[in-house]
């Protein structure tokens, strides 16, 4: 495990810090954007209310949910659909890096517990739907989902440009790593896309 992770039971052994749980959830498609670039999968993020992307989820309180119930919580509330989510579900913990804009003394440092989940792509479709009419905190703490661009066009369009925004947390790294354990895009090409994300887009 890399430096700052944490196994789910170390990091529920902590005493004295809030816990955070994320989902990232995907699904594997056919479509063709235009008809010629393969999407391949649909993998769904969020704009937040703060302008930051990062993935479903939230605060979750362990002494009364499980990290899974609390998480499928955030879930209704943020999409509008209840998804049960599993222990194998579980990718990693870690330490948040202590966020500037919070004020350190009166709010205890946070462990971030990350989840990833392959869905069908006709239910995922359903969360979309769900999240953009149903869902409470749409238009609120939600300001709508988004799917993550996998592919690069000629002139560099799609995953370059998507990782050059703005993420929540490590919500960035989280969805990096996750590209590459699940096999979602090429090493060579999300190393392309990560390398024109750091320059200048006009
Ligand atoms: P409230 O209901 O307003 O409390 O929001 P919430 O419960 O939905 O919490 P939120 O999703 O904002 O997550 C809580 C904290 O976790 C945030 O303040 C961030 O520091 C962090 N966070 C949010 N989204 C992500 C994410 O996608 N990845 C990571 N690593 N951290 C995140
Ligand atoms: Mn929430
Ligand atoms: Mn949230
Ligand atoms: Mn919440
Ligand atoms: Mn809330």
């Amino acid at each position: 495990m890399a430096s700052g992770q944490l196994s789910r039971a170390e990091a529920l052994a902590c005493s004295g810090f809030r816990h955070a749980c994320h989902v990232m959830l995907y699904s594997d498609t056919k479509t063709q954007l235009f008809g010629r670039f393969p999407i391949r999968h649909i993998i769904l993020m969020q704009m937040r209310f703060d302008g930051l992307l990062g993935f479903p989820g939230g605060l979750v309180n362990p002494s009364e949910e499980t990290l899974e119930e609390g998480l499928s919580r955030e879930l209704l509330e943020e999409l509008g659909v209840a998804l049960p989510i599993s222990v194998e579900d579980h990718v990693d913990s870690c330490y948040a890096p202590a966020s500037p804009s919070s004020s350190s003394s009166s709010s205890s440092r946070l462990i971030t517990h990350f989840y990833v989940k392959k869905m069908e792509e006709e239910q995922i479709k359903e969360v979309e739907r769900a999240a953009a009419s149903s869902a409470t905190d749409h238009g609120q703490e939600v300001l709508g989902m988004v799917r993550v661009p996998l592919y690069t066009m000629k002139g560099g369009g799609g995953l370059a440009p998507f990782l050059s925004h703005c993420f929540i947390g490590n919500a960035r790294s989280q969805l990096v790593d996750s590209l590459l354990r699940f096999n979602l895009v090429a090493p060579e090409e999300l190393h392309k896309a990560l390398t024109h994300s750091l320059t200048k887009h006009t």
